[in-house]
C-alpha cells in the first residue's frame, strides 16, 4: 500500500527526508528541515506568481481548469445562472447554503434597507475630478466606509461581521452608481427599496437618462435587463484564489477591518490583467473596429506585440464556463437595447483564435471578461465603469473568503520570505567635512 509521503534525497548531503502529502500538497514548512548544516536556514519553495502554491484551505468555490468546471459550494455555475439569483448566491457564498424562502425574505429585506450611504460620502465624491476613473472612486469610498462603521474592527465578532456583510453587499451598487452620476454631472438617485438588487442599481445609475435610438424609454426598469445584469453579477460572485481574493486574504490576515480589506481587493481587481480586462477588451475591439481588422490584430498578438484581452486564464485551460453563459445574456440584452456591432468583431476574433495553433498551443480561450463588456456597453455603461461592474458582484465572494481566512485556525499573519540577491554588507562611505 503506497504511503501518502514524499521521500526527498538531498544530494548535497546524501540525507533523505520523508514529508507527508496532504490533499495533493506538501507543507512548505516541512522543507525547512532539509539543511546542509545546523546553521542553515533550511529549504524554502520559490513560486513567483504563486503558480503552484496553495495559500489556504477553502470550502467556498471549486474550479477545474482543464474541465472548465466552476461550482459555488458544490452547485454548478450553469445551474445557479439558470435557477438562482445574485442575492441567493451571495447568501450561499457567505452562509454555505442556499436560503430557504423565509431566510431569503429576511436577507433580501436586510439588503434593501442597507443600500443608503452616509451623506458625508457625497463630500468625498465631490472632491474627485469629473473625469476621475470610477474604480479610483470606488476603491476610495469603500475604504472610507470603515470610518463610518468603526465597530467593524471587531473582526472576530460573528454578529459584527454579519452586519458589515449586509452593508457592503447593499452599498457597493450605491457607491458605484453615485460614482457614475458624479462623472456624468447628474444628481444622485437614491436607492429605491421597492426595487430588486439589479433594477435598483440600474435605476440609481440611469434614472432620468434621455431615451434614444438605442435606449427605449424607462429601459432602467426593463425586467429583461435586470435579469441579465443579475445573472452577470451571479457569474462574477466568486472565483476561488484569484489575485483580488488572495489580496483580501493577505490584508485580512493582519486583522484589518473588512471595508479596508475590500478596498485592497478592489485595488487588485482594477488591474488590466485581472478585473480591468473587461475594460481593456472593449478598447481592443474598438481599436480593431471591424471583422476586417481582426487578422492584422491577431498577427500582432502572435508577434508578441499585443495582448488578446479577454483571452487566457491562469486556471482555465479550456473555455471559461462563465463566458459561455455570458454569451447567452448578450442576446437577451441586445433584444432590448439593440445589437452591439462589436459583437461581430468579438465572434470573429474568437473564431480565428480557437482555430489558430498559437492560441491552441497556449490553451487560450475566452474568459469571463471577453463578452461581458459588450453587454455593459449595450446597456449604456461607459467603458470605465466595467471594472466597477466586476467589483460589485465580487464583494460577497471577497467577504466570504476574508471571513473564511480569518476563522481558519491554520492561518496566521501573511509574511512571505524572499531570495535576497542584493549587496552583501558594506560600510557607509565616510564623508568628512
Ligand atoms: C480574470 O484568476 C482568476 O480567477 C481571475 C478571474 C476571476 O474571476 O477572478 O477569472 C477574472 O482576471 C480573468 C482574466 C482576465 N485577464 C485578461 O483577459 C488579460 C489577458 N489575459 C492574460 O494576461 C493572461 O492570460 C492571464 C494573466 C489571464 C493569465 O496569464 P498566465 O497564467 O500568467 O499565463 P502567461 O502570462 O504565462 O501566458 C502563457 C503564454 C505566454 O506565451 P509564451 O511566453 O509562452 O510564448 O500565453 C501567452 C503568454 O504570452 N498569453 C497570451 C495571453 N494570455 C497568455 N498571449 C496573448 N494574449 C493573451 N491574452
Amino acid at each position: 500500500m503506497s504511503k501518502d509521503t514524499l521521500t526527498i534525497t538531498d544530494n548535497r548531503t546524501g540525507r533523505t527526508y520523508e514529508v507527508p502529502i496532504e490533499s495533493g500538497t506538501v507543507r512548505a514548512m516541512d522543507l525547512r528541515s532539509i539543511k546542509v548544516s545546523d546553521e542553515d536556514f533550511g529549504l524554502m519553495s520559490y513560486d513567483p506568481g504563486y503558480m503552484n502554491t496553495a495559500s489556504c484551505k477553502s470550502t467556498i468555490t471549486f474550479t477545474d481548469g482543464d474541465k472548465g468546471i466552476l461550482r459555488y459550494r458544490g452547485y454548478p455555475i450553469e445551474q445557479l445562472a439558470q435557477h438562482s439569483s445574485f442575492l441567493e448566491v451571495a447568501y450561499l457564498l457567505y452562509f454555505g447554503t442556499l436560503p430557504e424562502p423565509d431566510e431569503f425574505v429576511r436577507w433580501d429585506h436586510g439588503i434593501r434597507y442597507h443600500t443608503m450611504i452616509h451623506e458625508g460620502i457625497k463630500q468625498f465624491l465631490n472632491g474627485f475630478r469629473y473625469d476621475a476613473h470610477p474604480m479610483g472612486i470606488l476603491v476610495s469610498t469603500v475604504a472610507a466606509l470603515a470610518t463610518f462603521y468603526p465597530e467593524s474592527k471587531k473582526v472576530f465578532d460573528a454578529d459584527v461581521r454579519r452586519i458589515q456583510f449586509y452593508r457592503l453587499v447593499a452599498k457597493m451598487p450605491t457607491l458605484a452608481a453615485f460614482a457614475y452620476r458624479h462623472r456624468m454631472g447628474m444628481p444622485y438617485v437614491y436607492p429605491d427599496n421597492s426595487l430588486g438588487y439589479a433594477e435598483n442599481f440600474l435605476n440609481m445609475t440611469f434614472h432620468g437618462s434621455e431615451p434614444s435610438s438605442t435606449r427605449p424609454p424607462d429601459f432602467e426598469h426593463s425586467p429583461v435587463l435586470a435579469r441579465a445584469l443579475d445573472t452577470l453579477f451571479l457569474l462574477h460572485a466568486d472565483h476561488e484564489q484569484n489575485c483580488s481574493t488572495s489580496s483580501i486574504r493577505m490584508v485580512g490576515s493582519a486583522q484589518t477591518d473588512p471595508y479596508t480589506a475590500v478596498s485592497a481587493a478592489a485595488a487588485a481587481l482594477y488591474g488590466p490583467l485581472h478585473g480591468g480586462a473587461n475594460e481593456a477588451v472593449l478598447r481592443m475591439l474598438k481599436e480593431i473596429g471591424s471583422t476586417a481588422g481582426v487578422p492584422e490584430y491577431v498577427k500582432q498578438v502572435k508577434a508578441g506585440e499585443r495582448k488578446l484581452f479577454g483571452f487566457g486564464h491562469r486556471v482555465y485551460k479550456s473555455y471559461d464556463p462563465r463566458a459561455r453563459v455570458i454569451k447567452t445574456c448578450a442576446d437577451k440584452v441586445f433584444e432590448v437595447m439593440g445589437r452591439n456591432p462589436l459583437i461581430d468583431v468579438a465572434i470573429e476574433l474568437e473564431r480565428i483564435a480557437l482555430e489558430d495553433e498559437y492560441f491552441i498551443k497556449r490553451k487560450l480561450y475566452p474568459n469571463v471578461d471577453f463578452y461581458s463588456g459588450l453587454i455593459y456597453e449595450a446597456i449604456g455603461f461607459p467603458t470605465e465603469m466595467f471594472p466597477v461592474l466586476f467589483a460589485i458582484p465580487r464583494t460577497p465572494g471577497w467577504y466570504s473568503q476574508w471571513q473564511e481566512h480569518l476563522t481558519d485556525p491554520d492561518q496566521k499573519l501573511a509574511r512571505p520570505r524572499q531570495i535576497y540577491l542584493g549587496e552583501t554588507v558594506r560600510d557607509v562611505p565616510r564623508r568628512d567635512g
